[in-house]
């Protein structure tokens, strides 16, 4: 018997062979097609100027990690929480790396969140050294603030109280007593 012979562009071996038929499903997942849009992702670009917000390694899940690893994320360098922040003070902290926001009358060092915003950075960077609650309310009043960014807390607007633990039900017992 003589040798076969291959027609050009055919394969010779059998592993060559099986390479060829494979390749269109290796293509396949080598080339995957684009994942379909998801709306909530579009709304979110939309919503921000169509900048991508979540990058890998920045979710919430990363963020929350961090905040219990860091252990000075707000920049107080030991200093106490304080209660004498001027609205002035604020304006002078307008940097991403230096940035400071109001949120009902709390004022908190952002910077180090930015990254991690889910509605992107831009929109967060033009708050900066500004009071943003209106904004806040806009977008997600129902953001738990101080569960996200407690850690970022430096302090409170000088002569906006505070609540403490416990205030609120001094105050109810007093308003029951004058019933
Ligand atoms: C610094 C404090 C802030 C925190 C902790 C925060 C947190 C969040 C969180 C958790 C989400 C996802 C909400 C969800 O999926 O339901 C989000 C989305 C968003 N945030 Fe914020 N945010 C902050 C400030 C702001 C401010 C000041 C603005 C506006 C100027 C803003 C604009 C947005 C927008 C546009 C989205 C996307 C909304 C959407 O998906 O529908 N955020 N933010």
């Amino acid at each position: 018997m003589g040798d076969t012979i291959m027609p050009i562009g055919k394969t010779e071996t059998k592993a060559a062979q099986f390479a060829d038929e494979t390749n269109d499903a290796a293509d396949v997942r080598m080339n995957p097609p684009p994942p379909r849009p998801n709306p909530r992702q579009e709304h979110r670009q939309r919503a921000h100027g169509g900048k991508q917000g979540v990058r890998k390694g920045f979710g919430l899940h990363d963020w929350m990690r961090l905040t219990r690893r860091a252990k000075d994320l707000a920049q107080r360098k030991g200093a106490p929480i304080r209660r004498d922040i001027t609205v002035e003070e604020v304006k002078t902290h307008n940097k991403p790396h230096d940035g400071w926001m109001i949120l009902r009358g709390k004022v908190y060092n952002v910077a180090p969140y930015l990254a991690y915003h889910p509605g992107g950075s831009e929109i967060l960077e033009r708050c900066l050294g500004k009071d943003a609650s209106k904004l806040f309310d806009k977008y997600h009043q129902w953001v738990n603030i101080d569960g996200l960014i407690g850690t970022l807390l430096i302090g409170s607007l000088k002569g906006h109280e505070m609540p403490c633990l416990g205030e609120d039900d001094e105050d109810d017992e007093s308003s029951d007593e004058g019933n």
